[in-house]
């Protein structure tokens, strides 16, 4: 028999009586505020999901044995609620975290549970915050859910307690003037991934070791790693997000490649997102002013050799991060083996293929264009 899964029509709320102003958006810094309420689930292997609770943002009580503080048993999610001019609120493509989060829970032997139904309690969460979700363009309340385990036992096991619970942070756009091109630095002493690892599931174990070869690329002066694979440089992400490179090819044709989702890379919401219009416009579906007619999309590996040759023969048009927060980050520079790869930017930062995808997509997720990945709260 199976234990309760998680019942929204449970949900307990214990309004916060001392709720804080909402700072001016413009002050925000990414990641550091966060609203009055959170929403937590417990768990356990006897009697399944447990009462859903919206309460008041604050500390938890932990047994210093919970084994998250030792083995890394902790998961997470990145979503965005944005609100429209009209002051309605959405959710971009939520069903994707639900099923990644549970994608990311079987790889650790956390718990799964119905993502509908979790889904349900973040709506209900956000209505009762609905006052930080920032109103100006380009601003947004980021929705971080995470599940930890929290089962008092030293030994190495799947936890038979874990609790799940999602926090809301409003933030700004990533970069706060425009388009800053990042220099990222080609690293062939760290690995972010490796076959058989756990770089395709959003887990934290994967997210402190990169902090380290992050400082060590800033003493250099790049400010994210790009991230390498196997002998011959494979391209794979930068810094915690996905990446795409756009070739000019000797037939004309302007290919857009990101490397394939082989387990080692992690399957982005964003990364999804750019994939899907290119591939609309190229199919005709939903042609994107202004994107090259003879366009190209490939799934496929790319490494530095192919890189540093296209640069060389003018054919390296350009190079982006994709990722939920910064949303699409060009990329101007990359140092490898002690020589710099240089790449062409627009005056805005961006190029002929990111600058028309960037603006369905920014106008699907602010709810300008209006789209299927648009989900109400
Ligand atoms: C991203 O959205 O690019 C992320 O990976 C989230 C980051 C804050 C860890």
């Amino acid at each position: 028999a199976s234990t309760p899964d998680i019942q929204p029509n449970r949900v307990e709320i214990i309004r916060n009586t001392n709720p804080a102003t909402p700072p001016p958006s413009h002050t925000l810094v990414f990641g550091h505020t966060f609203t009055d309420h959170m929403l937590t689930i417990p768990w356990n292997a006897v009697s399944g999901w447990g009462t859903p609770e919206i309460k008041p943002y604050g500390p938890f009580q932990m047994e210093p044995s919970a084994t998250v503080l030792h083995y890394a048993q902790t998961i997470f999610e990145g979503m965005k609620a944005y609100r429209d001019e009209h002051g309605k609120i959405t959710l971009f493509r939520p069903d994707m975290n639900m099923k990644r989060m549970n994608n990311s829970a079987r790889r650790i032997a956390l718990p799964t549970f119905n993502g509908n139904a979790l889904l349900d309690l973040i709506k209900q969460l956000i209505r009762i915050d609905q006052h930080w979700v920032p109103k100006e363009p380009g601003y947004s309340l980021y929705v971080r859910p995470t599940m930890i385990g929290t089962q008092k036992v030293i030994g190495v096991g799947p936890p038979s307690e874990a609790l799940l619970f999602v926090i809301l942070s409003p933030a700004g756009p990533y970069y706060a003037s425009g388009f800053k091109p990042v220099a990222l630095y080609g690293t062939t002493e760290f690995v972010r991934a490796s076959p058989g690892g756990t770089g395709a599931y959003k887990l934290g174990v994967n997210y402190a070791p990169g902090v380290l070869p992050q400082k060590s690329a800033a003493a250099l002066g790049y400010s994210q790693n790009l991230w390498l694979h196997g002998e011959d440089h494979q391209l794979t992400e930068v810094g915690t997000m996905n990446m795409f490179v756009v070739f000019g090819k000797e037939d004309g044709s302007t290919e857009l490649v990101t490397p394939p989702l082989d387990g080692m890379i992690l399957p982005g919401v964003t990364r999804d997102s750019v994939l899907t219009l290119a591939r609309e416009h190229v199919n005709g579906t939903k042609r994107l002013p202004n994107l090259p007619e003879n366009l190209v999309v490939s799934e496929r590996t790319v490494t530095m050799k192919e890189v540093k040759e296209a640069a060389a023969a003018g054919r390296l048009v350009e190079m982006f991060g994709a990722g939920t927060a910064a949303v699409i980050s060009p990329v101007d520079r990359i140092g490898y083996m002690g020589e710099d790869v240089h790449i062409p930017t627009g005056e805005d930062g961006m190029g002929p293929v990111s600058r028309p995808i960037w603006t369905e997509l920014v106008g699907r997720q602010w709810g300008s264009i209006p789209s299927e990945w648009s989900v109400p709260i």
